[in-house]
């Protein structure tokens, strides 16, 4: 399975700390934002990966992750993603690497506390289709959200007003060689962009679309909320208490 890091966009809700810089290199605790999902995909056995950049900093992330011996991995990938088209359009620029192979993506801004190994493995077993990593939250509203029938998904909103569950959809996503033939039939959002969620509901539609439970926390960091949250999250994991004062 190859592994793709989605670190593009704007960061709009970060300005104006990413007037100058992209949201990804930004620090969470002692680390830069993109260290984290490269981590994830490394501790899932995952050693073949792709980083989607984008905008005027792209250049930095090939100086700051080099080929990736910082973390055990004998090479990256590097794609560039121009304007502002949604993280399904940054994923289409991965079909080469891919190769007809499965991949695990992870979006830049996605922190977790423990590993993924289990719910990718059960993915390798997995003849066809996706799965997904759902996560508990009290803030759905936020996020894509699963609505169930019974143990089934049925369907994904994208930041529903409404949600019809608590479970938020996680920036992680696997999927076979034909993700790329679906968001080829994708439309452009409301917000002009091609969404995930629509990817992920051409899966359920199509019957082929699994889940796991994430363990432990998750947050994202796209927000200034959510960037102190996962500072503090890192660094309380770490042993560290927070500094208020
Ligand atoms: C994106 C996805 C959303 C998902 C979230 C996870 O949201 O569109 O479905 O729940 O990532 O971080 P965005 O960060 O673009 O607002």
């Amino acid at each position: 399975m190859k592994g793709i890091v989605l670190a593009g966009g704007t960061g709009s809700r970060l300005f104006p700390l990413t007037k100058i810089t992209n949201k990804h290199l930004l620090p969470i605790y002692d680390k830069p934002m993109i260290y984290y999902p490269i981590q994830t995909l490394v501790d899932a056995g995952i050693a073949d990966i792709m980083v989607v950049t984008g905008g005027k900093n792209s250049g930095d992330f090939l100086r700051l992750l080099a080929n990736g011996k910082g973390f055990g991995l004998k090479h990256i990938a590097y794609t560039y993603q121009e304007g502002e088209g949604g993280i399904a359009d940054a994923l289409n620029l991965c079909e080469h690497f891919a190769d007809g192979q499965k991949i695990c993506v992870v979006l830049g801004d996605n922190i977790i506390e423990k590993n993924i190994r289990g719910a990718v493995e059960a993915f390798r077993q997995q003849d066809k289709g996706g799965r997904i990593l759902l996560k508990e939250v009290t803030d759905a509203e936020r996020f894509g959200v699963a609505e169930f029938q019974g143990d089934h998904i049925v369907g994904i909103e994208e930041k529903p007003a409404e949600p019809k569950s608590n479970y938020a959809v996680t920036g992680i996503y696997m999927y076979d060689e034909t993700v790329f033939d679906k968001i080829r039939t994708l439309k452009p959002s409301n917000r002009n962009e091609l969404e995930i969620t629509d990817v992920n509901n051409a899966y359920i539609r199509e019957g082929t679309m699994t889940f796991s439970f994430l363990d432990g926390w998750w947050t994202d960091a796209g927000t200034f909320e959510s960037l102190l949250r996962a500072a503090n999250l890192v660094a309380q994991s770490r042993g560290v208490q927070a500094v208020y004062a």
